[in-house]
């Protein structure tokens, strides 16, 4: 995988569209996470995400330009009501949670299973990212966390969004997993461009189109 994934500005040049969400309990710092990608910012305050946040970022991935549409979604329940309805076409999964709360471990398989049912592409790309590797009281060991990821066959990463550690090649893998995986994405072809499966029963007034 390139190591230099930059920023481009030309839509009509892209190669593809991949649609990506982040999930996991609230505070784990998925909203971090993001800006840290895509912003190359760090905000110490709590930054409580509602509902979801749909921030954009093209790439570039073997010398082409992809263009990421990723998905925040709240951690808290109570602003989650309509989030299920943005896994559907989704291509990649980063189920976050932090490596200093146990609970938000705990909490995984919860994250796991809603994304099978709600999540419409059988070959979604997913990946588990402990998160706050850069605080010292941690409360997850890695081996906790490799084999919690073995058990449901998926990857297992760790960042910090205040270092920055491990998002970009965060961001570079779940990439490179999705273009390499047949059948998930087609290329921009004439204008023509399919995004996994969107949703039919999508409901604009819900997603404002974005789903
Ligand atoms: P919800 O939107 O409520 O679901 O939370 P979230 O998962 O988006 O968490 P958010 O990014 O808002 O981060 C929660 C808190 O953790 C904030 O105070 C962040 O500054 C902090 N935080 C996030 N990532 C890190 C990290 O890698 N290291 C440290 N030390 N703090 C972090
Ligand atoms: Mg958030």
């Amino acid at each position: 995988m390139n190591r230099a994934m930059t920023h481009q500005s030309q839509d009509s040049d892209l190669y593809t569209k991949l649609k990506i969400v982040l999930i996991g309990e609230r505070g784990v710092g998925k909203t971090s996470i993001l800006k840290r990608f895509t912003d190359d910012e760090f905000d110490s305050s709590r930054l409580t995400t509602i509902g979801v946040a749909l921030k954009e970022k093209t790439v570039t991935w073997k010398r082409k330009s992809v263009k990421l549409e990723i998905y925040d979604t709240a951690g808290e329940e109570r602003f989650r009501s309509l989030t299920p309805v943005f896994y559907r076409g989704t291509q990649g999964a980063l189920i976050v949670f932090d490596v200093t709360d146990k609970y938000s471990f705990s909490k995984l398989d919860v994250w796991l299973n809603e994304l099978n049912i709600f999540s419409t592409n059988p070959n979604i790309v997913r990946i588990l990212v402990g998160n706050k590797i850069d605080k010292g009281e941690r409360q997850v060991t890695v081996e906790e966390c490799q084999k919690l990821a073995e058990q449901h066959q998926i990857l297992y990463m760790e960042t910090s969004a205040k270092t920055s550690s491990g998002v970009q090649q965060l961001f570079e893998v779940v990439v490179d997993k999705m273009l390499q995986t047949p059948g998930l994405w087609e290329k921009i072809n004439s204008g023509r461009l399919k995004i996994g499966d969107r949703t039919p029963s999508c409901r604009p007034d819900w997603c404002n189109g974005m789903c």
